[in-house]
């Protein structure tokens, strides 16, 4: 198939649902390749990782969205992420991100896991008080990163299930293609949730709590400082950025963990396997499936001279199932070597909540697996039909206390367990 039409195929609604096999035919043509006139797609893991690292490609700049998005600045949503850290390149982005990360530091995000326990195990007595099948998604999928990104801004619990409603409704604009009623309810949701953190910041800037948005208020570094339209930009595009890719990693993770019932059992029995479960996780079915960038310089890969002003896609998805760097890429086998996978993506722009992400999977699927042994689908999962966030949008199951007899098809024999 031709790399234009392929592509067409990868954002059609069947590509969408199931976008593994489209990566191969756009793979055959080589790990870089061009789908129109200053329009190209990467497949392959190194040229992807070169790529986001690469200092002659950043994210689309104003001039350019201009030209796509006409109007852009009209709308609330767009104008947001376009403002945050996500969608700005250097030296906006650099300081941006050095303050934002001074906020975000790893021992804030390490005082998080008692935070993530206790949250886990209050949905799974809810699972467990349903009678008959539940949603994992509204029961678990959605709730867990919903409260724990408020934990962490120090929104009141009572405010979650807006924040809930207000990021679903943003993420439509991290697709590469979005409909005229979906930017108006995301338009919606993003004036309302600048409202809500305009409120908010007041309240931090007149008393200041042990929280994210009060770290992210007093950020300084030297004279530098987030000005009041960035640190709003920069709150939204946190829970934007940060709520519906840990759900679809909880929801993928746990489809592909109950699919290979053995490797999952391994986990039950062996908690301190999970920093190599959720790596393999996010590799073989990625909660993010792409990001794109534009160049400013003539470059050179996948033997295609790209020339400056080349529009980039970048498959993280199909990098994930490079069988250069992953051998037998659409096996899940948390026994392999392990490379981090490029899901948080690289370089400048490399998730910031990346270790927010992995605690909470590697603190979830454990204690789902201990708790209820007897997890099992119970009914037909539906995808949502998007292709930047791949995830669920229901998944029932069966939370029962007691295990399902464990048949093990086609899972490595005389396996005793992961070697991280
Ligand atoms: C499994 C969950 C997650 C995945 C797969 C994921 C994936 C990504 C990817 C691929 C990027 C880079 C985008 C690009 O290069 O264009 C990114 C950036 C970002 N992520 Fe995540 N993310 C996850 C969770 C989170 C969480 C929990 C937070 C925060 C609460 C977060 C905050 C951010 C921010 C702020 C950026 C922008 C960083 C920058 O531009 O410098 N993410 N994420």
């Amino acid at each position: 198939m031709d790399p234009a039409d392929a592509l067409a195929l990868l954002m059609s609604p069947e590509g969408r649902l199931d976008p593994y096999p489209t990566y191969e035919r756009l793979r055959a043509h080589g790990p870089v390749v061009q789908a129109g006139p200053v329009f190209y797609v990467v497949t392959g893991y190194a040229e992807a990782d070169a790529i986001l690292r690469d200092a002659r490609f950043g994210v689309m700049d104003d001039a350019l969205r201009d030209q796509f998005m006409p109007g852009w600045r009209e709308s609330p949503a767009v104008l947001s992420i376009s403002r945050s850290m996500l969608r700005t390149n250097p030296p906006d982005h650099s300081r941006m991100r050095r303050l934002a990360a001074g906020a975000f530091t790893p021992r804030r995000i390490a005082a998080m896991r008692d935070v993530v326990r206790a949250q886990a195990d209050e949905l799974v007595d809810g699972m467990l008080a349903a009678e008959g099948p539940v949603d994992f998604m509204a029961a678990f999928a959605y709730p867990l990163p919903v409260g724990v990104i408020c934990a962490l801004l120090g929104v009141p619990a009572a405010d979650r299930p807006l924040f809930r409603r207000w990021a679903t409704d943003l993420t439509g604009v991290l697709e590469p293609e979005i409909t005229a009623d979906e930017l108006a309810v995301a338009d919606r949701g993003a004036a309302e949730l600048r409202s809500y953190f305009t409120e908010l910041v007041a309240a931090r800037r007149r008393a200041p709590a042990d929280d994210l948005t009060t770290a992210l208020v007093q950020a300084h570094d030297g004279g530098d400082r987030l000005s009041g339209d960035e640190l709003l930009a920069n709150l939204i595009v946190l829970l934007v950025a940060g709520f519906e890719t840990t759900t679809n990693l909880l929801g993928n993770g746990l489809v592909a963990l109950l699919d290979h019932p053995r490797a999952a059992a391994a986990l039950r029995d062996r908690p301190d396997l999970a920093p190599a479960y959720v790596d393999e996780l996010l590799r073989y079915d990625s909660p993010v499936q792409l990001t794109s960038r534009m160049s400013t310089a003539p470059s050179r890969y996948g033997d295609i001279d790209l020339p400056p002003e080349s529009w980039v896609i970048v498959l993280l998805g199909a990098a994930n199932r490079d069988p250069r760097r992953y051998p037998d890429p659409a096996r899940f086998d948390p026994w392999r070597a392990q490379s981090a996978p490029p899901s948080f993506g690289a370089g400048p722009h490399y998730c910031l909540g990346a270790a927010l992400a992995r605690l909470e999977a590697q603190v979830a699927f454990p204690l789902l697996l201990r708790r209820l042994p007897g997890l099992a689908v119970a009914g037909r999962p539906e995808r949502r039909v998007r292709l930047t966030l791949r995830g669920h949008a229901t998944l029932p199951v069966r939370a029962g206390r007691q295990a399902a007899p464990v048949t093990v098809p086609g899972t490595r024999p005389g396996a005793a367990g992961p070697t991280p």
